[in-house]
């Protein structure tokens, strides 16, 4: 995913084809043809292989009553009805939404054998790439959709993790394979959407499905209730990383049971349920360190940012390197901690995308960290995240991602771009990357600072209008960010806010503020697609509401 790369884009599911019709000609193409990248010549040109027409209205027209209202929650309402074709007119909400999940599910399968086909017979890195990110994708999406019932935050994140999937693809769409595969997803992201649609309606209006409607957002003028008001809320600024963790492994240079930080991380057990405490002492550690999906609860403590510096150059400029595998941490197992410590990626001026540190895992806190980066640094990928006391620099999108990321009391500098920076640019904090309504997700800055380095500041101060900051642009259609209590330093332009591309997502994002200080901070002159936001929500995107933090942010 790579937010200056990716094209404005927003997914248009085709129609449904039963998972067997869709996959057929693509086995007989992956199987019994000679496989090519860069020619269609040797591809039978299947009718089949096209996407089928929709559902004519008739056959939603007798579907049984419960299945037209359970999809009126819906954005894709044909797919809905035909999901459910084989429900009665008495099945319940719960039996609904069981049959759509179950459905979702056996989707999967089918797209894991693609992406096993598409590896094996792939002879370019950038195939491989594309491949064995997908197989990651596909396998995170089968975790978050195994519980039972998926809560709806579980049920987005597979979503967004088959959108990951189907990005990776986009980059290598030279075959039929591939777009047969992109159009595969198409429809299972339609399937999940709907999943998500119904979730979201039963939590607003109930069990009772004639009082369903699709999801709204902030901009319909609909927020969710807030669970906790203000006045019950925890002290934020108590939450964080415990000091004084006892360690489990110690790195350092010389002396210790670890040189490396990825050796520490690897002895912590799988699946641990408690803490393992990785305590690295001061030095600059060259390398990068991953966290898998079964190395849970890892927390790395630091002897302080600038003391313990993990650093990494990874860009997605090189062939077969993703903005996903360009972090230097980049951490998949949930209840990842950190505290005290740096993390860097030092990509050349060429570079582009280059992440510092990336989360995909849920319940991830860092206290007292620094990134330092340039475009991409910070890729708050998934699930729910909280920062807090960090330092966070780059230049364009360097706060990005799908994940409900709360940013408490953090610090985001804008540096100088590395290449002929005294041209002038436009740099957007945020890209946000919600695809969806019903999606819990958005980035959250509450009582942050924006402002530039030294360097950034000097250059702004020598001609002002050629170095412009923007508070965030929507990378994806229903992008949401929202500033509250935060301070702006006038490099942040009156605006505001920045388009992506043309008019997309205007109509949809939200982008909120309330109570902005600074110069940077003035309302009257913002966007006319930004919001100020109403005093009686703004509890919304408390820590307790908008991640739950009450539930499993430690105190520091
Ligand atoms: C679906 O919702 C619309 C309002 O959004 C309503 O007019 C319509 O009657 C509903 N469909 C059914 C089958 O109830
Ligand atoms: C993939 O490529 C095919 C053939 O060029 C094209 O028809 C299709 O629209 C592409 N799919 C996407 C999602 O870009
Ligand atoms: C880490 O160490 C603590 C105490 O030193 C211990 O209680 C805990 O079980 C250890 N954690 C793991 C995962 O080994
Ligand atoms: C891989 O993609 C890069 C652009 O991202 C391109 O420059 C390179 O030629 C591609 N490699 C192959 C083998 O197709
Ligand atoms: C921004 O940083 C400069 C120092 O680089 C400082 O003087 C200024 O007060 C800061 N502004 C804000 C709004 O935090």
């Amino acid at each position: 995913m790579t937010p200056l790369r990716a094209r404005a884009q927003s997914i248009q599911p085709s129609p449904m084809a039963p998972p067997p019709a869709r996959l057929l000609p693509l086995l007989i193409l992956l199987f019994h043809l000679p496989f090519s990248l860069s020619s269609r010549r040797h591809h039978h040109h299947t009718p089949s292989a096209s996407p089928t027409p929709s559902p004519s209205p008739a056959s939603s027209d007798s579907a049984p009553l419960a299945v037209l209202l359970a999809c009126n929650a819906t954005r894709f309402q044909p797919t809905c009805v035909s999901t459910l074709s084989g429900a009665g007119s008495d099945t319940s909400a719960s039996d609904l939404l069981a049959a759509t999940l179950s459905s979702l599910r056996a989707r999967i399968p089918p797209a894991v054998s693609t992406a096993k086909s598409v590896l094996a017979a792939s002879s370019n890195v950038n195939l491989t790439n594309a491949a064995t990110n997908c197989l990651i994708f596909l396998s995170l999406s089968s975790h978050r959709l195994s519980p039972s019932s998926p809560s709806l935050l579980s049920a987005s994140t597979a979503m967004l993790h088959l959108y990951d999937c189907w990005s990776s693809y986009k980059y290598v769409n030279f075959s039929h394979a591939i777009s047969d595969a992109m159009a595969y997803l198409d429809d299972t992201i339609a399937v999940n959407s709907n999943y998500i649609s119904m979730l979201a309606a039963r939590q607003r209006y109930g069990d009772k499905t004639s009082h369903w409607r699709p999801p709204q957002t902030e901009r319909d003028g609909y927020w969710p209730p807030a669970a906790a008001s203000a006045a019950e809320a925890a002290d934020v600024d108590a939450l964080g990383v415990p000091r004084g963790l006892p360690a489990n492994a110690t790195v350092c240079a010389a002396g210790c049971e670890y040189k490396t930080v990825r050796e520490a991380v690897a002895a912590a057990p799988d699946y641990g349920e408690g803490m393992f405490v990785v305590r690295v002492k001061e030095g600059v550690y060259r390398e990068t360190v991953s966290v898998p999906w079964e190395k849970t609860n890892v927390v790395l403590v630091g002897d302080g940012m600038g003391k313990t510096v993990i650093t990494g150059d990874l860009n997605a400029d090189t062939p077969g390197v993703s903005t996903f595998n360009t972090a230097t941490v980049g951490v998949l197992g949930d209840g990842f901690m950190a505290r005290d410590l740096t993390i860097s990626n030092t990509a050349g001026p060429d570079a582009h995308q280059a992440v510092a540190f990336r989360s995909t895992g849920d319940r991830t806190v860092l206290d007292t960290v620094e990134l330092l980066g340039h475009q991409d640094t910070l890729y708050a990928h998934a699930m729910r995240q909280f920062y807090t006391r960090c330092r966070v620099t780059g230049t364009v999108d360097f706060v990005f991602g799908n994940s409900a990321a709360l940013l408490h009391d953090t610090s985001l500098v804008v540096v100088p771009r590395q290449l002929r920076p005294e041209k002038g640019e436009n740099d957007a904090v945020t890209a946000q990357g919600r695809t969806d309504p019903a999606q819990p997700t958005g980035i959250v800055l509450s009582r942050c600072a924006v402002n530039g380095s030294d360097e950034y500041m000097a250059m702004y101060r020598e001609k002002p209008e050629a170095h412009r900051v923007y508070l965030g642009r929507p990378w994806k259609e229903y992008s949401r960010t929202v500033y509250v209590g935060c301070t702006l330093a006038e490099i942040v332009q009156p605006q505001g806010w920045m388009a992506w591309s043309g008019d997309f997502a205007l109509k949809t994002l939200y982008y909120g503020e309330f109570d902005s200080a600074g110069p940077g901070g003035v309302a009257s002159r913002r966007v006319a697609w930004s919001s100020q936001v109403p005093k009686d929500h703004v509890d919304a995107y408390s820590v307790d509401n908008f991640i739950q933090g009450h539930e499993w942010i430690p105190k520091a």
